[in-house]
């Protein structure tokens, strides 16, 4: 038996339905329910801030979450395998037509991603001044809070209709199976049993595009 967390929303359903393409069977939560219980999984949903933290703990054996997630929490868990889903990228955004300029005294940052933006600016050197949102980031440089925000992009529609843009690119990211280190072990034939299956899924997806 392995227990799977999944992350609440799109992500969730997409890999719900990678499982019914593998064995052929529905798998769906009951209305509010958090837990769906099948004869060889169990599957959690979570919050998508909160995948790694039970795989990590090993309160589900793998799990399903966004690189960003994971290069923001930096928690110590297995990166199986990359879904090919929810594909985004993390991008610095600026009012349209200003410049990035890493030589400007005191650069104000807003973002969720304070780990991930903290780390673009020292590996340049570059003291900035973060400041910890937790949603719609895209108004912090509108109303002066700051200039500049580390956000998620994925369509490029919320930054553009708020006048913003993308200066620079700090990473792609995309959603990846993960493992608990001590399940990769101690259930070793079953996480790499999925592990094959779902790849398998991938790959047939990549080949048919
Ligand atoms: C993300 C991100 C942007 C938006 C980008 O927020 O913070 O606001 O999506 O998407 P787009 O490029 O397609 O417009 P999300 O919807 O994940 O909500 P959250 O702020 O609650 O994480």
């Amino acid at each position: 038996m392995l227990t799977v967390a999944l992350p609440k929303g799109r992500i969730a359903q997409e890999t719900l339905e990678i499982f019914e393409t593998i064995f052929g069977e529905c798998f769906v939560f009951d209305d509010r329910k958090l837990i769906l219980e099948t004869p060889n999984f169990r599957f959690l949903l979570v919050r998508n801030q909160d995948v790694a933290t039970y795989v990590f703990h090993q309160a589900a054996d793998i799990g399903v979450v966004g690189l960003d997630t994971l290069e923001e929490q930096g928690l110590d868990v297995i990166r199986l395998l990359d879904l090919r889903r929810g594909v985004c990228k993390v991008a610095i955004g600026m009012r349209k037509g200003e410049k990035l300029d890493l030589s400007k005294p005191e650069i104000k940052v807003a973002t969720k991603m304070v780990n991930i933006t903290k780390r673009y600016f020292a590996e340049r050197a570059v003291s900035a001044d973060i400041i910890k949102l937790y949603g719609s980031i895209e108004l912090a440089p509108l109303v002066g809070l700051a200039d500049m925000i580390v956000d998620i992009v994925e369509t490029g529609t919320t930054m553009k209709q708020n006048g913003l843009e993308v200066v620079e690119n700090i990473m792609e990211s995309s959603t990846y199976l993960i493992a608990n280190k001590n399940s990769y072990i101690a259930k070793k034939d079953e996480v790499l049993n999925i592990y094959e299956k779902i790849n398998k899924v991938i790959k047939a997806e990549q080949k048919a595009k």
